[in-house]
């Protein structure tokens, strides 16, 4: 299966590479640079949303499907796009974001008549007692319910109010999102980054249990309604066409996980859960708790070995910088550099298809940002507000936006060292983040020693190893800095066992490798994210090695 030993990479177009000169990035500037995503040894782009949209959410909220942002460009650069990465080898999938569209889509403007036959498009409800339809709340720390002057009822938006979700218990939705499917593949995608889709089906809209976090989710996560959708998409269109899909799984558990991703269910071909990025942290992303590398072992372990398929990722344009949250990067910056090609050794030798978004094969960092105005997240300004009204003190306020918001992983790519980085001649639409001097592409790609030819470097060893792409995943040890795994696969011709063991080092001490587990290390390593040749079974700070036993 091609979408199985191909390595993936998410580009947020916005921030990716300015072609105009409008501060904005957009499809051209991507065509531009095709030629540095297949160096990396890329098979697979996923786009974040280029529709047309008029970016309440940055492109998550669409008003049509069907046509290009012109901000991103045509539909005729759009194309192109699709022939260049063709020609590189390079399959382009689309995020489809469907449980929710913009209020300007002519669906929800017609919609707001309550005659119109597209009424039943969304959900729309009178008020009760002059209070809101039930009590739950958002995905943005707001309400989740807005009410529209026009039609005198209010309708549900389970994020912003500019996104008003659809109504799935109407079979014509399911037909328009057909119809979007095959525009799509007919065009040349190879398949679909599916936005918040285990979410799409409201089975109820009773109240919600009282919590803190988005209340009244039990009504609307993971529900039959969602994987009957989720089989149909992929029996009436899907299955036709030489595609996958990776949906995005909201607070999903692995038994609901496995009932939407077992390739005998024909539902999605894998997906994005989100335990692992969460183990630092308290209510889902916001809160930080202290780091511990046994229990970043315990949940991969569970995900590794629970799931037919996953797919990996430590980054995306949600999260913050994987070198800043389990790297070195804030902690002790000495070891910037090391911690992120260890994490890279990490990412690649995982079971699964592997995603890196843009930046990430730079070590580029959270932001630098010093307060709220200079942020465009609107969750960042959400959780703001909401915590302004639970008193909380403006510096802990801070603190938690800066290690939670989404902008961390959106400031421009930083592409070389002229002014705005090389990715725009203007002042972007989001900072550029002041370390680009330090950190751009183009010092590394000249540099052998630099993360960006550890990943390149890493991608290779992956590319050459069914046992990493396809074996076993087995955890041998961890403590609250080290972690020791192996990878193991039958070869099916010698009945031979391929084995790899990795140890990976969070921290900025050395570690010794437990005594019992030394024997596992006599291989040759194959790379170390220290550059270190031979290993005497004492780890560097942040350092990580990969060694073969067979
Ligand atoms: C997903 C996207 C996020 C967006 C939200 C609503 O979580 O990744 O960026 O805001 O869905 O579409
Ligand atoms: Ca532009």
């Amino acid at each position: 299966m091609w979408w199985k030993n191909r390595i993936a990479y998410q580009i947020y177009p916005r921030s990716f590479q300015d072609s105009n000169g409008d501060g904005i990035g957009d499809i051209p500037g991507i065509i531009s640079r095709l030629d540095e995503i297949k160096e990396l040894g890329v098979g697979i782009i996923w786009l974040s949303p280029v529709y047309k949209s008029p970016d309440a959410d940055n492109g998550y909220d669409i008003s049509d499907y069907c046509d290009i942002n012109s901000k991103f460009g045509t539909m005729a650069d759009m194309e192109k796009l699709f022939a260049e990465a063709a020609k590189r080898g390079i399959r382009i999938i689309m995020d489809l974001v469907i449980n929710h569209t913009s209020d300007e889509h002519e669906w929800f403007q017609k919609s707001r008549d309550p005659a119109s036959p597209y009424r039943d498009y969304y959900i729309w409800r009178p008020g009760k007692n002059g209070k809101l339809p039930n009590n739950w709340t958002g995905f943005f720390m707001d309400k989740a319910w807005e009410y529209d002057e026009k039609s005198g009822e209010y309708y549900l938006r389970l994020f912003d109010k500019k996104q008003p979700d659809l109504n799935y218990k109407n079979p014509k939705v399911i037909e328009e999102v057909k119809k979007i499917l095959t525009f799509w593949l007919e065009k040349g995608a190879s398949g679909f980054r599916c936005d918040v889709i285990n979410i799409i089906y409201k089975t109820s809209l009773e109240d919600g249990k009282k919590s803190l976090s988005v209340q009244g989710i039990e009504h609307y996560k993971s529900q039959e309604g969602n994987h009957k959708i989720l089989r149909e998409l992929r029996r009436d269109v899907l299955d036709k066409y030489d595609c996958f899909t990776v949906g995005e799984t909201v607070f999903v558990d692995l038994k609901e996980a496995k009932l939407l991703s077992d390739e005998s269910r024909k539902e999605l071909n894998m997906l994005f859960y989100f335990d692992h990025l969460e183990v630092d942290r308290r209510i889902a992303q916001f809160i930080p708790k202290k780091f511990r590398a046994r229990k970043l072992l315990e949940v991969i372990t569970k995900w590794q070995q629970g799931l037919e398929w996953n797919a990996i990722y430590f980054e995306n344009h949600d999260q913050p910088r994987i070198v800043s949250h389990f790297g070195a990067a804030e902690k002790d910056s000495k070891y910037w550099k090391r911690s992120a090609k260890m994490l890279a050794l990490f990412e690649l030798t995982l079971r699964g298809t592997p995603f890196i978004y843009q930046g990430q094969e730079i070590g580029m960092t959270n932001f630098d940002f010093e307060n709220l105005n200079e942020l465009n997240d609107a969750m960042s300004h959400g959780l703001d507000k909401l915590m302004k009204k639970l008193c909380i003190p403006g510096f802990l306020r801070w603190n938690w936006i800066k290690a939670s918001s989404r902008d961390n992983a959106r400031t421009p790519m930083q592409w070389d060292e002229s002014e705005y980085a090389g990715f725009s001649k203007a002042k972007p639409w989001l900072g550029v983040n002041g370390n680009y001097k330090k950190i751009n592409y183009a010092s590394q790609k000249k540099d052998p020693d630099s993360i960006l030819n550890f990943y390149k470097a890493m991608a290779a060893v992956r590319k050459n190893s069914d046992c990493l792409i396809y074996g076993e995943f087995i955890p041998i040890y961890a403590d609250n800095r080290l972690i020791i795994y192996q990878r193991r696969l039958k070869n099916k011709e010698s009945q031979k066992d391929e084995t790899y063991t990795i140890a990976l080092n969070f921290s900025s001490r050395i570690v010794k490798i437990p005594g019992k587990f030394l024997s596992l290390f006599s291989g040759i390593p194959v790379i170390s994210a220290s550059g270190q040749k031979e290993f005497n079974g004492s780890l560097l700070p942040w350092d990580g090695v990969l060694v073969s036993n067979t």
